[in-house]
């Protein structure tokens, strides 16, 4: 299916890493000029250097998603740099897992700021270069957790809440101006971080190796496919949603979760 996406600009906030480097990735391979946009420079430069590699074009932007300054700098750096903006993937994200009564008013304000205020910046940054020229497609990152909650992080689930509310309401604020806005919600997903987690605990091996694949086992019974989801599980809906094959799409939910959660 040709997705159409060849020299489309795609910013993607978070790619240094798990997730959101698929989404990069998997962008270059359709041919799209991609926007590293995170705070780890120094493993953005190099998920720009194997875009790159692919034969395609990239630029890392060190930005605190956070700061709707650094927001809008970015916005401005993709646009000095390819021209314009055709896609933003609001990706980036941080958690701290916790029971609610022992997290700290500084617990809930980076939760909520690197969550969900990250998903205002920088979308009120493309939007001034996307508005002008009548077209755009936005995909936010939410969550399961945001659709059914997760028990120990009920700031986070809130959060998540709030971006798929925001996708919502934006995507009818701004379709009139020919701007698509979705939402794609993984449940847990097999990034570097957790692969990282299995190695160490089979490396340690005995009790702590049996006890990791006992409550891994727990978790994947939730599953009805009976197996957690991969990045680029996650990178090819979102690609799509990007896509000229979407084009009636927006507003919506779409959850990449194995059946975890049918809402
Ligand atoms: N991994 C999962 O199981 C899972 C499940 C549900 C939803 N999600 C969502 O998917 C997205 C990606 O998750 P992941 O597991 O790949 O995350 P990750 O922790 O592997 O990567 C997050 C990236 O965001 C960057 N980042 C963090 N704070 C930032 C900031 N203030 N400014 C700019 N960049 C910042 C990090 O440097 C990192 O590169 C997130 O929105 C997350 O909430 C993940």
């Amino acid at each position: 299916m040709e997705l159409n996406l060849k020299d489309k600009v795609a910013i993607v906030t978070g790619s240094a890493m798990g997730i959101g480097r698929a989404i990069a990735l998997t962008f270059a391979e359709e041919g799209a000029k991609v926007v590293i946009a995170d705070l780890d420079e120094e493993k953005g430069k190099a998920v720009a250097e194997e875009i790159r590699a692919k034969g395609a074009e990239a630029l890392m932007v060190k930005t605190d998603v956070t700061k709707l300054a650094e927001a809008n700098q970015m916005a401005k750096a993709a646009v000095d740099k390819f021209g314009a903006i055709d896609v933003l993937v609001n990706c980036a994200a941080a958690w701290r897992i916790n029971f609610f009564m022992q997290m700290t008013e500084e617990d809930w304000d980076f939760e909520i700021a690197v969550c969900y205020r990250s998903v205002l910046n920088c979308t009120r940054a493309v939007l001034e270069h996307m508005i002008p020229r009548r077209e755009g497609k936005i995909v936010n990152i939410g969550s399961d957790a945001g659709r059914v909650g997760e028990p120990n992080q009920p700031v986070y689930s809130g959060a998540k809440a709030g971006v798929i509310g925001f996708t919502k309401g934006l995507a009818k604020d701004v379709a009139r101006h020919g701007i698509l806005v979705n939402a794609v919600c993984p449940s847990m997903t097999r990034t570097e971080k957790i692969v990282g987690m299995e190695k160490m605990f089979e490396e340690q091996g005995g009790d702590a190796w049996a006890a990791y694949q006992d409550r891994m086992q727990k978790i994947v019974r939730q599953y009805p496919l009976r197996k957690l989801g991969t990045p680029q599980d996650v990178a090819n809906m979102v690609v799509f949603l990007a896509s000229d094959r979407a084009n009636h799409i927006t507003g919506q939910t779409i959850s990449v979760n194995g059946g975890y959660a049918m809402v």
